[in-house]
This record gives structure tokens, C-alpha cells and sequence, in this order.
């Protein structure tokens, strides 16, 4: 297996900070091959990672603590550079001599840095003006430096906003270079992993489609493989990735159930089947979702109902499938770090979400994970470099259940068929104006509500549909758009024009929390 563009690699022990997979993706942008792990991890496990730096994150912990997390001793041991962000900084502060006091004025936000010794974390951060803006978020800081640390800039209220040790290899900082509101920032990072720790820039796009078509063919051999195929992203650049390892022993199920938004069917087969002559086949299970689905009306009832047709559908068409020994799925490197993560809690469940899973027993399958390391900006990349085009890369999300979860209560089709029209307008507004790139995520929603309208002479009483878009960068918490009042009356003005089923629009002001994203 080539495993030669990552074997200049970067271990980031996680410390639990909300920027640590921020860092694992700074050193990948800079072009190195980065992993993230717990802070606990095993010695043996480390030696073996063959690191050739390491990164300790930041963390919600005070290092005076009892029982505050650690960095493992040999990671001071190893001889490779090791770079502190934050709490990574005040424990290796800690933990080689130095000492760590609660701050008296806690610093989160904006703040500038002087530097006072360009080393060679440093190096290049300072032109003609010292100050640098850096990003800081700590109640902590470092007190006292360990032998042999200088202090490499300062801050009014941080003594120690930076230090090291450059004999031993050692670097801290306080604030965040890994966030953008670090000016600079990538070139911190990128002056550790290039600059200190030696490595090269072999992770890139190119690099690692052809690391991972070799990995493919040398899993799949002459196997066939089968993918589910939604059109979204993930899926997408798999099946371009297969498809480029294995060619036409690659078969595509796109199952098209009812809820898709307008001329989505179409326009999948028209990129995979026939521009890319991947082999799709296009199921046509509308009616049967439909028709499961009726009297479904509790979200819930609604999701399992889509994800159990959808596993159905999909196993009837791999069992027709004969001598298929591999199922490729589209996970990506958070779904892995999450899942981890979660194993052991108790999240309460707000949604069920779906996906392929919970194949039947007598489906036996080998999995192909080509994105399993891989952050979503990575796969982006990837996919266009294997040419994908740019709207189906850089698309907003569309959820597992469809439209399914954008009609509130019971699926008609009739319901189906007019938020399509509908939700045709939206986008073609929001793309013509600019919006859509400015969004994070928008969409329709059919309110199976009746109300009156007028028009010309007659009266409407006719359907409610309201339009929803946010700005988010995790999905975790969101902010309605404010979509310029212009816009939105034109979109309206045009959904109750050309929808004759429609008389009233309105625009969803709510955020996340408390409200969720997706209606149901
Ligand atoms: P909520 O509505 O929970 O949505 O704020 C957060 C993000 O997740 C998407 N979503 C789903 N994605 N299967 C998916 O693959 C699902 O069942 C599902 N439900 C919600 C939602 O569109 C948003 O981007």
C-alpha cells in the first residue's frame, strides 16, 4: 500500500478544545497529513503513529485541577517538536517545570500580540509593525516559564502569549493560530510542521486521489462494488473516486423516492450515468415510499418510516446484484471522530438521522470507506479536482428524508409536487442574486395550512409556504439569513404567481437553538 504522502505526519492530541479539528485541518491546508486523537492516548500507540511533530490542543480544563488531563510524558520524550495551543501550552508549561495561575483578566476574542523574539515559530510575523492580531480564549495562563523556555511575545495582559525552547524543540502559544481570526495564523502553523518539524508538502488533492485509487484498487482487486448514490457530495466524489479505481465494476443504486427536489433524478443520472458512463441504476420507488408513508404524520414515525423503505429498497436491488462483494460508503473523518466520541454518552436524541446502515444479515458486505480520514474541504477538493462540477460540490445539504421532512405532517404527493415548484424559485432567486453561496443552507416548507388570498377579482384559499435559510458554519447552532427585503418579495411575489396552489409566503426568523434547522 503507498503510504508515502503521509508518512510525513502530525499527531494532535485532542485536549477537547472546540478548535481541535480546526488544527487537524490547518495542517492538512499547509500540506500535511495530520490525525487527531485523544489526549490519553497509549505511549506504544504514539511510537507507533511515527509522528514526525505533535500538536497538544487546547481544552475547557484548568491544569491546577485535580485530575486535570495530561499530556503522556513521552511525548516530551520522543525527540520530535511538539507545539502547546492554549491549554496544550499551559500543560506542557506545567508539566516540564513552569507553573500555571487563573488569570486576572480572562482574555476570549480579539487581542494583539508584540513579538520579541522572532524564533522559528515566529519567523516572518513580523514586518514593519510588531503588533499581530491574534484570536485568544483562556481564564488561565502560564506564570512561569520551564528552564530553558524564552518568551517570544507578549501580550498587556499575557506575559507569556508565546515561548519555547528551541534546543529541545519545544513551542507554546496562548492564542489560537489555528482560527482566522489570527492574522497569520496559517503561517504559524505552517512554520511547525514545514519550518520545524521538516515536512513536506505532499498532501494535496491530486497526491491523494492517486494514493487512494491505488488503495482502492489493491482492496477491491477484481471485486465489485456496490454504492449507494444520493448526489450529494460525500456520495458524489465516491463514486468519481471508484469509478476512477475500478471502473465499470462499480454499480450505482440511486433510489428515487418521491421526495427529491425538482429534476434532482434527472440530473444525477445525467452526471454519473451519462457523462461520467458510471453504471447507475435508478430505482423509482415513489409510490411505494408515498404510500408507506400515508397516515404518517409525527416526524419521527416519519424518518424511521423513510430510512426502513430506503434500506429495503436498497437491499432488493443489491440481492439482484450477483457476486457485489463490497459496499462503498461515504463517511467522512468527523462522522469517525464523533462516532468515537459518543460511543459511551447519552446524547438525547432531537432527530433520527439516517443513512445507509442496518443492512439486513444476509447482505454480506465488505465496506470501502475512501473518505473515512478525509474533512469535508478535503473531499470538496478532491471532487473537483476528479472534475465534479462546481454546483454539486459546493451545494447546500439536503437531509436523508428529503422533502419528507419538509412537509409538515402527512406526505401527498400533491404536497411533494407543489414545495418542488416552490422550493425551484427559491434557489433560482437565491443562486441569481448571489445568495446562495452566502448561505449556508435554504429550502422550502410546505405548512399544509389553508389560507385566503385574492386574486384579480377571485378569491384563494390556498396553501402556506415558507422559506428558510441560515447561516452556520457546523450546523450545531444557526442564525436565520437576512436575506435583503427586496429579494424576499420577489421570491414571494413569484412562488404565488407561477403556483396557483399557493396564497400566502412567509420567511422563518427563527434560530438554532432553539429551533432546529430542518422543520421536523
Ligand atoms: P437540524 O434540523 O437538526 O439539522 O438543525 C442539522 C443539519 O442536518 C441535516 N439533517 C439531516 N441529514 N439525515 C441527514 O443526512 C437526516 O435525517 C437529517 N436531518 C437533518 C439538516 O438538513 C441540517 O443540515
Amino acid at each position: 500500500m503507498t503510504q508515502s504522502i503521509t508518512s510525513d505526519r502530525i499527531l494532535i492530541l485532542d485536549f477537547g478544545s472546540q478548535y481541535s479539528q480546526l488544527i487537524a485541518r490547518r495542517v492538512r491546508e499547509s500540506g500535511v497529513y495530520s490525525e487527531m486523537h485523544p489526549f490519553d492516548m497509549k505511549d506504544g500507540d504514539i511510537k507507533a503513529f511515527n509522528p514526525k511533530g505533535i500538536i497538544l490542543s487546547g481544552g475547557p480544563n484548568s491544569v491546577y485541577e485535580e485530575g486535570s488531563p495530561r499530556a503522556p510524558q513521552i511525548v516530551f520524550e520522543l525527540g520530535v517538536p511538539v507545539l502547546g495551543i492554549c491549554y496544550g501550552f499551559q500543560t506542557m508549561a506545567a508539566q516540564l517545570g513552569g507553573s500555571v495561575m487563573a488569570g486576572t483578566v480572562k482574555e476570549f476574542g480579539h487581542a494583539q500580540i508584540d513579538v520579541i523574539v522572532d524564533d522559528k515559530l515566529l519567523n516572518g510575523l513580523k514586518d514593519n509593525n510588531a503588533k499581530i492580531q491574534v484570536w485568544m480564549s483562556h481564564g488561565d495562563k502560564v506564570a512561569s516559564l520551564p528552564d530553558g523556555f524564552i518568551t517570544t511575545s507578549s501580550t498587556p495582559s499575557c506575559a507569556f502569549a508565546s515561548a519555547s525552547d528551541e534546543s529541545r524543540q519545544l513551542y507554546g502559544v496562548q492564542f489560537h493560530p489555528e482560527v482566522t481570526h489570527t492574522a497569520k495564523g496559517m503561517e504559524v502553523i505552517a512554520n511547525f510542521v514545514h519550518g520545524i518539524c521538516g515536512c513536506g508538502n505532499l498532501w494535496n488533492p491530486k497526491n491523494i486521489i492517486e494514493m487512494r485509487v491505488a488503495q482502492l484498487k489493491e482492496q477491491i482487486g477484481d471485486e465489485r462494488v456496490l454504492l449507494g448514490l444520493s448526489g450529494g457530495v460525500d456520495s458524489s466524489v465516491v463514486a468519481a473516486l471508484l469509478h476512477e479505481a475500478i471502473g465499470d465494476k462499480l454499480t450505482c443504486v440511486f433510489v428515487d423516492n418521491g421526495l427529491l427536489r425538482l429534476g434532482e433524478g434527472d440530473q444525477v443520472m445525467k452526471m454519473f450515468a451519462d457523462n461520467m458512463g458510471i453504471r447507475v441504476i435508478r430505482v423509482d420507488a415513489e409510490s411505494r415510499f408515498l404510500k408507506a408513508l400515508t397516515g404518517a404524520t409525527d416526524p419521527e414515525d416519519k424518518r424511521k418510516i423513510i430510512g426502513r423503505e430506503f434500506i429495503e429498497v436498497f437491499s432488493e436491488e443489491a440481492r439482484k446484484l450477483d457476486g457485489v462483494k463490497f459496499l462503498a460508503q461515504g463517511t467522512i473523518y468527523p462522522d469517525v471522530i464523533e462516532s468515537a466520541k459518543t460511543k459511551n454518552g447519552k446524547a438525547h436524541v432531537i432527530k433520527s438521522h439516517h443513512n445507509v446502515g442496518g443492512l439486513p444479515d444476509d447482505l454480506h458486505f465488505e465496506l470501502v470507506e475512501p473518505l473515512r480520514d478525509l474533512f469535508k474541504d478535503e473531499v470538496r477538493k478532491l471532487g473537483t479536482t476528479l472534475g465534479l462540477p462546481h454546483e454539486m460540490i459546493y451545494r447546500h445539504p439536503f437531509p436523508g428524508p428529503g422533502l419528507g421532512v419538509r412537509i409538515l405532517g402527512e406526505i401527498k404527493k400533491e404536497y411533494a409536487d407543489i414545495l418542488r415548484m416552490a422550493d425551484d424559485i427559491f434557489m433560482q432567486e437565491l443562486r441569481a442574486s448571489g445568495w446562495y453561496d452566502k448561505t449556508a443552507q435554504a429550502f422550502a416548507v410546505f405548512c399544509p395550512i389553508k389560507s385566503v388570498g385574492v386574486v384579480g377579482d377571485a378569491r384563494r384559499y390556498a396553501w402556506v409556504i415558507s422559506l428558510r435559510a441560515v447561516e452556520t458554519v457546523d450546523f450545531m447552532t444557526a442564525r436565520f439569513a437576512h436575506l435583503p427585503y427586496e429579494l424576499v418579495d420577489k421570491i414571494s411575489t413569484r412562488i404565488m404567481n407561477e403556483i396557483a396552489d399557493v396564497s400566502r409566503v412567509v420567511y422563518d426568523i427563527s434560530s438554532k437553538p432553539p429551533a432546529t434547522i430542518e422543520w421536523e
